[in-house]
């Protein structure tokens, strides 16, 4: 049997395609607008990637009938931090692009995959129109929010996944492999995964080290990171316990007969405010000062904490006080586009190559331009080893005799 086919939109640097093309998918076609990305794509996985902006991409220059079609649409504008509307940015609509290929094109799956923050975009119903205009061009669709420390990649990263199909196939998400409960795999540590290359010299060009497996000399590509780790950031002047805090600011909630959901709803947050009301090392958090007087005229507390939640410094951020420090016994942090963390263990920011590790990138994978730039494909990526779990489901539905459900052959005028 012919390798199944795949046409990708959004591609990046190719974290998806390459999870797909080791399950064995054959890559016709991938298209991003971002030059160093595809660069780093054209040298690691083909020549079939083109350099422009989909919108100005006409449906007929992109193979007809592959089996599916990949895309992770930009996510940019989903920030929840980003407090200004972000609904009404522009880059939230490239979504449509891909529903536009996806009619045109009528591939058996698609696979779209964003970020979490997307699902309280307008408060839900950003991403129940995205279902509904996949649906409405004749795709049985499906979405789940996964992290992908469940999936044997070292990191904490979640991800909204949608998969749709239409032939009457099951929409089939990859199983749980990782995690702390019983019978599955124990997610590896930051140690585990980078510690290896912990006291290796960073540099721009290639090294050599040896592998401590096979014993046999081994060049790494791109253990090259930025030095600076003394930015400073806004800080709280005084020590403030967030078990102290959120024990206090649960008595004024119930005196003042508040759910945490009706909090969340007045401040037009997501779920913010359940990390004030959770005591919890790791989730739970402090109201910013403006939230904080916020929330006091909701309230209605007393001065005991005005002063330590409020009093906010200029500090520096050191080697020492890197949250990142916690990190290196458990698994990492998500990695992110706009920059790398600091290293847990070295005066030093992660290395490009530490970064695609963690993204479960293979040591072979180079990455290139400037360093800003390779932090961006990495921190933009699906892990290559979640997306081939992915593909994998994908790939045995496609292997399955056809249902007997009739196929969709529905074609929408999408505008
Ligand atoms: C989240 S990343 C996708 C990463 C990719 N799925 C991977 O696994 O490596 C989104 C990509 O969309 C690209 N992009 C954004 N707007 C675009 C447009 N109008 N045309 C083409 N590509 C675009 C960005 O350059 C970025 O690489």
């Amino acid at each position: 049997m012919n390798s199944p086919t795949v046409v990708s939109l959004f591609s990046g640097c190719g974290g998806m395609d390459l999870g797909f093309k080791k399950a064995g998918f054959d890559i016709l076609w991938a298209n991003d607008f971002f030059k160093d990305a595809v660069t780093t794509y054209r040298k690691n996985i083909g020549n079939h990637i083109v350099l422009g902006d989909i919108t100005q991409i006409s449906s007929d220059d992109i193979p007809d009938n592959p089996d599916v079609i990949l895309g992770g649409f930009p996510c940019q504008g989903f920030s929840i931090a980003n407090s200004k509307k972000p609904e009404y940015d522009q880059r939230n609509f490239l979504y449509k692009e891909m529903v536009r290929v996806i009619n045109d094109k009528r591939p058996k799956f698609f696979v779209a995959e964003n970020v979490k923050g997307m699902m309280s975009l307008n408060n839900g119903q950003f991403l129940k129109d995205i279902i509904s205009d996949f649906r409405d061009v004749g795709y049985n669709v499906e979405y789940k929010l996964l992290d992908m420390i469940n999936y044997g990649v070292p990191q904490t990263r979640k991800r909204v996944i949608i998969i749709g199909n239409r032939i009457g196939a099951e929409n089939v998400f990859p199983k749980e492999s990782h995690g702390y409960e019983k019978g599955l795999k124990k997610p590896l540590s930051t140690k585990e995964t980078i510690g290896h290359l912990c006291k290796v010299h960073t540099r721009e060009e290639p090294l050599k080290i040896k592998d401590s497996n096979s014993g046999k000399e081994k060049t790494v590509y791109n253990h090259w990171a930025k030095t600076k780790i003394d930015d400073e950031f806004w800080g709280r002047k005084y020590n403030v316990s967030q078990f102290d805090i959120c024990d206090y600011l649960k008595f004024w909630r119930n005196k003042a007969g508040y759910g945490t959901k009706q909090i969340d709803d007045l401040f037009g947050y997501a779920y913010t405010a359940g990390h004030w009301f959770r005591k919890d090392n790791n989730s739970g958090s402090i109201p910013n000062p403006d939230d904080w007087w916020k929330l006091k005229d909701i309230l209605g507390f007393d001065d005991k904490y005005d002063k330590q939640v409020t009093t906010m410094i200029r500090k520096k951020i050191t080697y020492e006080t890197s949250l990142r420090i916690n990190n290196w016994d458990e698994p990492n942090d998500t990695i992110i586009a706009t920059g790398s963390e600091i290293h847990p263990k070295s005066p030093r920011r992660l290395s490009i190559r530490e970064c695609a590790i963690l993204q479960t990138f293979p040591d072979t994978f180079k990455f290139t331009g400037k360093i800003d730039a390779m932090h961006t494909q990495i921190g933009n990526a699906v892990p290559v080893l979640f997306a081939k779990k992915v593909a994998k489901c994908v790939k045995e539905e496609l292997e399955k005799p056809l249902s007997m459900k009739p196929q969709s052959s529905r074609r929408k005028t999408v505008n």
